[in-house]
Parts: C-alpha cells; sequence; structure tokens
C-alpha cells in the first residue's frame, strides 16, 4: 500500500509499478488512509456547548487525560466514509453470489418503513399502551413465520442464525430437563456437511458431537441416522435444503427415528429461502428451527445493529420458549416479562437478550411478507431454485459438480476437480473473480467437496447480470485449462489491493495506528 501523506507537501512516495500515479490514486478510486493516520484530537466537527457546572459522581475515577480519538471536521468525516465505501463491494453494486449467505436485494420499501418514527425512535423501556403498533407489527411477524413453517410457537429475539440454533437447542435442552433425562442424552448428531455453528452450538452447551456421513450423492441417509441412535442423543441438527445445495429427501423418515429414540430434531433453517411457501418444516418432523431473517427475508446483513434470527418451535418444544412471550388481551397486547406471569404449563428457559429483539428487522421482514404475498414467497423460492439451476446447467461443461449432474435448490456446488493439473486453486480462481469485478462466491465450504466453490445467485438476479457472471466463470475455467495462470496467481490484480495474507491478517489485526 502506498502511505498517503497528511498533508500535500512536496515529499511524495515513490511511483511505483503497483501504484503509478503521483498521489496513489487510480483514476477515481481514491486511496483513503485509516482514520488514524489523517485525524487529529484537535479537530471536531461538532462544537459541544461547554457544560454548566454539574456535580460529579465520579469520585476520583473521572479521566484526566484526553481518549486521542481521531478527529475529523464534518466534509473529511463524510469523504473518509464515503471513499471508503467506494472500495467496497455491496449487494447494491453487483451480484453477489456467497453461497449458503444468501445475499439478496433489499428492497428500499422496507427501508422506508423501518425508518417510519413511530418505529425507528420507540424504546423497549416505553410504557406497552404506547407501542401497541410495534407489538402489533411483531403479531404479525410472527403469525407468518408460524403461517409458513406450520409450528406452534415462534421466539423473536434471537439476534442471528447462530444465536437461533443456541435458543432451539436451550429449549431442547430444557425439555430434556423437565423429562429428567438431560444428564443421560448428552449427544448431538451432526452430518458432517453441517455449517461450522451446527457443531459450534452443540458444543457450546456441553453436548458432545456425533458425525452422520454424508451419502455418495450428498445428502444424508435415514439408514446413516439410524445407526448413529442411542439413548444418549439428544437430537440431531439438520441443514435443509442442505449445504451442498440439495434438499435431504429422508427428512422425514429421519424425524420418525430420532422421535422414536425420544430424541429431537432441529432443522438448521438458514436455506428456508429455498423452500419458504413451498414446504413447511412442521409437516416434516421439525421441532426446531431458526430463521435467518437477513436471508430468507430480505433483511440486510449487519443492518445497522444486530439481526434476528427467529426460532419455530413444534408443540413438544413450544413450553420451554424463552421469555419474553407476546400476548393479546381483547384490543391489548403486553409482553410477559416473567416465569411467575407465564400462562399455565408454560417453563421458559429463561431469556436470552434483555428486550425483544431487533425491531428494525422486524418491520423490514414483515414489510417483505406482506409486499410479496403467500404468492410471491413462494415464487421468490422458486426464482431462487430456477436461478441456480441456470448457474448449473450452463457452468456444467467446463467446471465439475461433486455429487453428479443433478438439479439443485437455491445454490449450486462446484468442486475443483476441474482444475485439475493447472496449477490453479479454488482460492486462485476465486481471486481472479475479482478482477472481473464480482464478489467471489463462498470458497472451500462445505467440507465435503474438495475445493468447494458454492455458489447462490438469489432470486433478485436478471438474466443479464447472470449471464454476466457465467460469462466471467466460463472465461476463467477456460483460462485456467489453457494454462494462462498470470490471471490466477496474481489476482487479485486491479483492485485497491493485492492478494492479503488472510491467516495473518486474521491472527495478527492492526486495529489502531
Ligand atoms: C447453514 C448455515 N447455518 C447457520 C448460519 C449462521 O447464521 P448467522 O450468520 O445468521 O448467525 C449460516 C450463516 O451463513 C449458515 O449458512
Amino acid at each position: 500500500m502506498v502511505e498517503m501523506p497528511k498533508t500535500f507537501e512536496p515529499e511524495r512516495p515513490e511511483k511505483t509499478p503497483e501504484s503509478p500515479t503521483f498521489t496513489g490514486n487510480r483514476g477515481l478510486a481514491i486511496e483513503e488512509p485509516p482514520i488514524f493516520e489523517i485525524g487529529t484530537p484537535e479537530t471536531t466537527g461538532v462544537d459541544f456547548e461547554p457544560l454548566s457546572e454539574t456535580e460529579t459522581r465520579l469520585g476520583g475515577m473521572a479521566r484526566e487525560d484526553g481518549i486521542g480519538l481521531p478527529g475529523l471536521s464534518e466534509p473529511q468525516a463524510v469523504r473518509h466514509f464515503v471513499r471508503l465505501s467506494q472500495q467496497n463491494y455491496s449487494i447494491d453494486t453487483g451480484i453477489f453470489p456467497l453461497g449458503s449467505c444468501t445475499m439478496k436485494h433489499n428492497p428500499r420499501l422496507n427501508e422506508k418503513m423501518a425508518r417510519l418514527p413511530g418505529f425507528a425512535d420507540i424504546h423497549p423501556l416505553q410504557p406497552e399502551k404506547t407501542v401497541q403498533g410495534a407489538l402489533a407489527v411483531m403479531e404479525e411477524l410472527a403469525r407468518w413465520l408460524l403461517e409458513l413453517t406450520g409450528m406452534k410457537a415462534v421466539a423473536l429475539s434471537p439476534k442471528a442464525g447462530a444465536h437461533g440454533e443456541l435458543c432451539g437447542m436451550v429449549a431442547i435442552r430444557a425439555a430434556l430437563e423437565a423429562r429428567g433425562e438431560a444428564s443421560s442424552r448428552r449427544t448431538v448428531l451432526v452430518p458432517d456437511s453441517a455449517h461450522g455453528t451446527n457443531p459450534a452450538t452443540a458444543a457450546l452447551l456441553g453436548f458432545s458431537v456425533r458425525a452422520v456421513e454424508a451419502q455418495p450423492d450428498g445428502t444424508v441417509s435415514a439408514k446413516n441416522v439410524r445407526a448413529k441412535l442411542g439413548s444418549d442423543v439428544a437430537a440431531m441438527m439438520l441443514t435443509n435444503p442442505n449445504t451442498c445445495g440439495l434438499f435431504e429427501r429422508e427428512i422425514v423418515e429421519i424425524a420418525a427415528a430420532l422421535h422414536e429414540n425420544g430424541s429431537y430434531l432441529y432443522c438448521d433453517g438458514a436455506n428456508f429461502n429455498a423452500i419458504a411457501g413451498k414446504v413447511r418444516p412442521g409437516d416434516l418432523g421439525v421441532d426446531a428451527m431458526h430463521i435467518n431473517l437477513h436471508k430468507t427475508f430480505s433483511t440486510p446483513h449487519g443492518g445497522g445493529g444486530p439481526g434476528a434470527g427467529p426460532v419455530v418451535l413444534s408443540e413438544a418444544l413450544a413450553p420451554f420458549a424463552p421469555l419474553p412471550f407476546l400476548m393479546r388481551e381483547g384490543n391489548d397486547l403486553r409482553l410477559v416479562e416473567t416465569e411467575s406471569d407465564a400462562p399455565d404449563g408454560a417453563r421458559p428457559f429463561g431469556r436470552l437478550v434483555a428486550f425483544h429483539g431487533q425491531m428494525g428487522m422486524f418491520v423490514r421482514a414483515l414489510a417483505y411478507m406482506m409486499s410479496h404475498g403467500a404468492d410471491g414467497i413462494r415464487q421468490a423460492s422458486e426464482d431462487a431454485v430456477l436461478n441456480a439451476n441456470y448457474i448449473r446447467v450452463q457452468l456444467r461443461d467446463r467446471m465439475s459438480q461433486p455429487f453428479g449432474d443433478r438439479a439443485c435448490m437455491h445454490e449450486v456446488l462446484f468442486d475443483d476437480r476441474f482444475l485439475k493439473g493447472t496449477h490453479v486453486s479454488t482460492l486462485d480462481f476465486a481471486k481472479a473473480l475479482i478482477d472481473e469485478g464480482f464478489h467471489p462466491m463462498t470458497v472451500y465450504f462445505p467440507l465435503v467437496a474438495s475445493g468447494a466453490m458454492l455458489v447462490e445467485p438469489t432470486e433478485s438476479e436478471s438474466k443479464l447480470s447472470l449471464d454476466q457472471f457465467i460469462g466471467a466463470m466460463n472465461s476463467l475455467a477456460k483460462a485456467a485449462k489453457e494454462g494462462d495462470t498470470e490471471r490466477f496467481t496474481d489476482a487479485p490484480r486491479f483492485a485497491p489491493r493485492k492478494r492479503l495474507d488472510e491467516t495473518r491478517a486474521a491472527r495478527v489485526p492492526i486495529l489502531t495506528a
């Protein structure tokens, strides 16, 4: 990286082939140093009135030195963040084909709704009578989620998919405790294609994890599950459609085998966007499932704060749902915050978060549901599957699929066999895609495929953008085969930063100047 001078003084860094211009900028792509290198504590974009005399309650604890945060004037601050944002790639820039992440368009209508002052400016400690509209949004969202999943209860408070897994598995543990079997059932079955959060969740709760191997076709068989069952098994965590983009066809049989064994079926619902409006997990025998609102229901990933990963629960697990509960009493809605206030039969396992969940995400998800309607949600699932299969069919002759040439669900999995003998790796291939102006697909996940490349286009892409992506993938696959390795080994060649040592960046991060 070129070191940027703080001011336009005569001393300039040397021009190098990496940075061929005087400023380090390339065209209108402006270099921007970290804020710590350009800000000074003496500068501020805001003037505060001097504080009127107040009595301090900090005793001797009051800080006397400045905290040294970098300060910028308002125009400097605006430019700093705009320039950084221009170096970024986002769903508003182009196709974001990260498999398993479902980066779909965030409709602007959702944003408009979430910014309405009646939703945006409320506080969780406001008296309930002043937030009846917000509670009604939560009630309506819960109704849609229960209708779409065919389940009995929903906990809205979890803040993400992984948090939802924790919620569902704690509910399972609470149900086992109520049966007096929590200490004997200490094992959770997890397929070897699972997302890392599944075994991590089980381990976090003190369960030991028993792997279930996939069949040669990439799915889990009821026979393999049965072979792993015993009186120690608390539950199985199964993703459906799974992380290879395939529907687990034996899920009903698997659920029945688990239930016969006294165990529960946790479904990782991260891929619900492939089947929403088509299949109800409750009808498949699922006992608990999280729904990542930022995947299936188009809320932004991140979204200016925590996200939302509601968990739906079957009849068997509903009594153990976490507080708070939303109850309707006549025309009024109220939140049950304590176990003593809970209705008969409820045995909440406690609470997961301080308040009620992420209101901003609830509004966005409900806006998506209501603007699409039941038929629109079903069509979104169908289009997501259609788009993934379009990519699969267009690329199948040049790339390789680990489980044979068969229809996929919302994402298509390729492996690295087509790169054999080319000296190009999956990582090189992904980096070369950046030079073509695309965010790469998910790589090296799931682990069951060698050098995996998992592509999820989502329903929001037009045929034109799919064709452009397919064209780039095709051209790269051809170049690799023809020995044009320069396109790969130095990639990305045209990005603001070259290839980073990602391991070092993660292990030895430099977080301040
Ligand atoms: C299959 C699967 N399970 C669980 C998760 C975790 O979800 P979250 O990122 O919302 O915590 C993801 C996230 O990508 C996923 O793809």
